[in-house]
């Protein structure tokens, strides 16, 4: 399956697709690169993997759509993977990739969609948040949930420790996600997404931990 990345900066999951479409066995490979903004890090992710990159800019909505619509198809992509990319996409570009383009977002949705969704849980108290990988619909971080992973709120966390706990996550769920698709084992019935072979963990995670896991404060 050819993947089309789109980013805006940094580019970690990025790098995180590009390390997994490095094995063989991965059923993907990345065919282009498009960031929306010249100054975005993943740009020299891209380069170093050797992966075709380019910007385009979006000052136009309708116009950024219609040049990365076609630099997709000509590169032949089969899936988009929106990889922070941090603008709202024209309509008819949504649609004309429905069900053939997915999204990561830090939190469990349909909690906390939009900006700051990670000092969103905070303000909200949660215990847990994490990251959720879906296709995507015309409105903002909605559409059929793909994958999930979860991530404990420890005490003290701010923003930046939050955010991080659920990066590390995030690079193990996309390209778990995009795998799946990438084998074909997903289908999507009635706005939900059904995945063949899928295994789901036992495991019910508690926070505060049980008491004998409770760490005592010291002093
Ligand atoms: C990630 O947290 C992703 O979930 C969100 O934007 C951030 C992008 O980070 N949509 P990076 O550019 O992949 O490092």
């Amino acid at each position: 399956m050819r993947l089309g990345v789109l980013i805006s900066g940094r580019g970690s999951n990025l790098q995180a697709m590009i390390a997994a479409c490095a094995d063989p066995a991965y059923p993907a490979e990345i065919a282009l690169v498009i960031s929306n903004r010249a100054d975005a890090a993943g740009l020299a992710r891209a380069a170093a993997g050797g992966i075709p990159a380019m910007v385009i800019p979006d000052q136009d909505r309708r116009e950024f759509a219609q040049q990365a619509d076609a630099r997709l198809r000509a590169a032949g992509v089969d899936l988009v993977c929106l990889a922070g990319f941090m603008r709202i996409l024209d309509t008819a570009f949504v649609n004309a990739w429905r069900d053939r383009m997915v999204n990561i977002h830090p939190s469990l949705l349909p909690a906390f969609p939009g900006l700051h969704p990670q000092r969103q849980a905070l303000a909200a108290g949660v215990r847990f948040s994490g990251c959720t990988v879906h296709f995507v619909r015309p409105e903002v971080d909605t559409g059929p949930i793909l994958a999930q992973a979860v991530v404990p709120v420890h005490p003290g966390d701010d923003e930046e420790r939050l955010s991080a706990r659920i990066l590390a996550a995030e690079h193990r769920l996309y390209p778990l996600a995009v795998r799946l698709v990438a084998e074909g084992r997903t289908r999507i019935v009635d706005d939900r997404v059904e995945i063949d072979g899928w295994r789901a963990p036992e495991l019910a995670a508690l926070n505060p931990a049980p008491p004998d896991m409770l760490v005592r404060p010291s002093g």
